[in-house]
């Protein structure tokens, strides 16, 4: 199988960075064109018109997943999950997380940064993989995350995440997005904060925003909280995608007027759950004919096996079917089973015995752990 990093050198000349330079205008041009004007109050979208982007999840969006999402259809971007900075210097050029296919969209890079050292490696290193774009991870609130001073703990340090901002921008001419969370958590001087660090993020020439509207505390238990978009994105300055709790079109319709300023919808546990929720999207609703589930589930494999090697394809197909077992009404059966599953033999065994069986398929997949 063919693959762009194993294949494509390309050489880190001023003519690249012109190309960069390029795609970063193009990018604010057509997000603000499509916008209406962003920053400037947008009266209200078609729902048709939002970037759909799918979430940077770890374990979740490498190379064959990304794969089975475009050929599905629907969804502008996809993030690959957050790359680690110096562990990227060892990453092999042709390692699921950082290949790409022939015919991918558009891939936003996610890097997971705690300082500005070695940030010229670490990006000359990504050119191969010609990313769309890249993205500096701002948001994740997990322990093992802040305690090396990455993610949420990123945003809550000013002059650290303005070193890594700087840093970025100047080797990094292309497309640079950040992706945050409210804050730490909501006690009094939160919207402070916030503000100062979106003043930062702009001041640093970030060309958009995507946002989890959530604070680190909350992980990801609380509901989201889309009513303060209309804040986020008159404040922000630069185009913001807005992310969490968002499974479909009927999320915007719900409360149009909440998302009517944002450029993009970027959608994590549902693009998992259900991996065509864009070409429904962007197909017609509920004419559009969802594909059948246990032929998306067998895809998913297949494009595992070709991308993984044969010892590496269990844990990405055994948290992929955890998570696609929430299509199921007893899904939580399915979930139970693959979850415990000693190895990719027994997993796959026992999935398609779950399958079947028909089971009856949920109307509407929680997003909650089982
Ligand atoms: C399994 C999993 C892995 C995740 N990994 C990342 C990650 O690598 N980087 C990141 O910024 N967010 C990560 N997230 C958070 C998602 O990008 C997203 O912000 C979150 O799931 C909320 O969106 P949703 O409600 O649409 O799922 C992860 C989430 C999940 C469920």
């Amino acid at each position: 199988m063919a693959d762009c990093c194993a294949t494509i050198d390309v050489p880190l000349s001023a003519q690249k960075h012109e190309g960069e330079k390029r795609m970063a205008r193009e990018m604010s041009s057509h997000e603000s064109n499509s916008t209406g004007g962003v920053t400037q109050g947008c009266p209200g979208r078609a729902a048709d018109k939002f970037v759909l982007a799918v979430a940077p999840m770890a374990g979740i969006t490498h190379s064959a997943f990304r794969r089975l999402l475009t050929e599905l259809g629907g969804c502008d971007q996809i993030y690959t999950e957050m790359l680690a900075g110096t562990a990227l210097l060892g990453e092999r050029p042709d390692s699921p997380y950082l290949k790409r296919h022939p015919g991918d969209g558009k891939v936003i890079y996610q890097l997971l940064l705690r300082d500005a050292n070695r940030i010229e490696p670490i990006v000359d290193r990504l050119r191969s993989c010609l990313p769309d774009g890249l993205d500096l991870n701002c948001a994740c609130p997990a322990a093992r995350v802040r305690r090396v001073g990455g993610g949420s703990d990123l945003f809550d340090d000013a002059p650290r995440l303005e070193a890594v901002l700087r840093e970025l921008r100047r080797v990094w001419t292309g497309p640079l997005s950040v992706k945050v969370r409210l804050g730490r958590d909501s006690s009094d001087g939160w919207r402070e904060a916030f503000l100062d660090r979106l003043r930062l993020i702009r001041d640093c020439g970030v060309n958009s925003l995507s946002i989890n509207l959530r604070f680190a505390a909350d992980r990801l238990t609380r509901p989201a909280r889309h009513e303060l978009l209309p804040w986020v994105c008159a404040e922000a300055g630069v185009p913001v995608t807005a992310n969490g709790d968002i499974t479909g079109p009927e999320t915007v319709a719900a409360h149009p007027e909440r998302f009517a300023a944002c450029a993009g919808l970027m959608l994590g546990r549902m693009a998992v759950v259900r991996p065509w929720v864009f070409a429904a999207w962007r197909g017609g609703g509920a004419d559009y004919a969802a594909p059948d589930l246990a032929g998306v589930w067998r895809r998913l494999v297949t494009l595992v096996r070709e991308d993984f090697e044969p010892e590496k394809a269990f844990r990405p197909i055994r948290l992929f079917t955890c998570w696609y077992s929430r299509n199921f009404a007893f899904g939580n059966t399915l979930f139970g089973r693959v979850c415990y599953a000693p190895d990719l033999e027994t997993l796959l065994a026992r999935t398609e015995a779950f399958l079947a069986k028909n089971p009856a398929v949920a109307d509407n997949p929680s997003m909650r752990d089982f």
